[in-house]
């Protein structure tokens, strides 16, 4: 018996490589295509490093139509699709609304084409958190009606999930969407992790590149929330488990277990915590003290967001295992990985 194949999308980013390990590690063949617009292929021989297999690769946008079906006229038997390949930040999709529209729209539309004239009917969707918008129930379940998006890239995310929702109802495909929280951490081995272009958006990255003196300052986006300690509450989970959801979900369609041809789940850890109590774990698991100051609120920043993650443990048998304590220590690790290498 051969093993399945897995085609996975942006498969050397920061969610995508984890989860190509995870998929290795679980038995998997996995294909990845990636156009390196915002990953490196140095991450190939990292993979190949930690599982000891390297996964076969394309370089390839997936616009261009052609190529992708070429590779699906290639890579026979695709057992399922994950597709993470995404324009993904937030402040540029404000900016550059049809980039975001164009780029993530058509490559999920092209891939769409592609798995049904070839038959691959299983597909998993990085979906987010932010589909929620600013929810108006806590915590977050996967029926908690969508806010309108923040932002375009928060847009493509609706759009996207809406898009699959209609092709499963009326074609052969079975999707599963993972509405990822706050992913952060590095995988354990130092070898891969988040490498953010320029100036990070994201609260850990900001942290560690401050820690390493890459950054000045972090700036606490907002100390006069209606929280415990007036800062924002965000649901973070570590990207090695949430790379596992990934696996638990190409089971679960491969096996045919699915209950709906079109599912969604919640992937966080069901905890909630603020800037300052990242800020002070990480400063305490890592012995070490960040230059931060209070500023002003971010525009567009909910004040709190976290999952009610039973429907993933009911259904894809799947929970967070690691909790903050390992998130801020691997992120940490994996900066100083990095910051040695140069
Ligand atoms: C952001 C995006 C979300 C996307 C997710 C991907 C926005 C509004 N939301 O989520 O759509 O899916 O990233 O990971 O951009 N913070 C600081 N200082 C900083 C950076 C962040 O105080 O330098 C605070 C923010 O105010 C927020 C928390 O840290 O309360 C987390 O911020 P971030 O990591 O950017 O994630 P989200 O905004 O939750």
């Amino acid at each position: 018996m051969f093993p399945h194949k897995i085609l996975v999308t942006g498969g050397l980013g920061f969610i995508g490589s984890h989860t190509v390990v995870e998929l290795q590690q679980a038995g998997y063949e996995v294909i990845i295509l990636d156009d390196l617009s915002n990953s490196q292929l140095f991450i190939l021989d990292r993979i190949k490093a930690i599982t000891g297999i390297a996964p076969k690769f394309y370089q390839l946008n997936m616009l261009e139509e052609d190529k992708l079906h070429q590779l699906f006229l290639q890579e026979e038997n695709i057992a399922a699709v994950i597709h993470f390949a995404a324009h993904k930040a937030v402040g540029e999709s404000v900016a550059e609304p049809i980039k975001y529209f164009h780029n993530n729209l058509y490559a999920l539309i092209n891939l769409l084409r592609c798995m049904e004239q070839f038959g691959a009917n299983n597909l998993v969707f990085s979906s987010s958190a932010t589909v929620y918008g600013d929810p108006d129930e806590l915590p977050i379940r996967e029926t908690t009606v969508f806010k309108k998006a923040m932002s375009a890239y928060g847009s493509t995310k609706q759009m996207g999930e809406e898009i699959i929702e209609k092709t499963c109802a009326a074609k052969p495909i079975n999707a599963i969407a993972l509405r990822y929280f706050n992913p952060v951490g590095a995988h354990n081995s130092g070898l891969i992790g988040e490498l953010p272009l320029g100036i990070p958006n994201n609260l850990m990255p900001y942290i560690t590149q401050t820690a390493a003196g890459i950054r000045k300052q972090l700036l606490v986006y907002g100390n006069d929330y209606d929280t415990p300690d007036g800062t924002c509450i965000r649901d973070y989970i570590h990207v090695v488990d949430l790379a596992k959801a990934h696996v638990k979900s190409c089971d679960r369609l491969i096996s045919k277990n699915n209950s709906e041809k079109y599912e969604t789940y919640n992937i966080g850890t069901g905890k909630g915590y603020s800037v300052m109590e990242i800020i002070n774990a990480f400063e305490a698991f890592n012995h070490l003290q960040l230059n931060y100051s209070i500023s002003a609120r971010r525009p567009g920043d909910a004040k709190a967001m976290y999952a009610d993650v039973s429907k993933a443990g009911k259904h894809l048998g799947w929970k967070a295992s690691l909790g903050l304590q390992d998130m801020v220590t691997s992120a940490w690790y994996w900066q100083q990985q990095l910051s040695n290498a140069h």
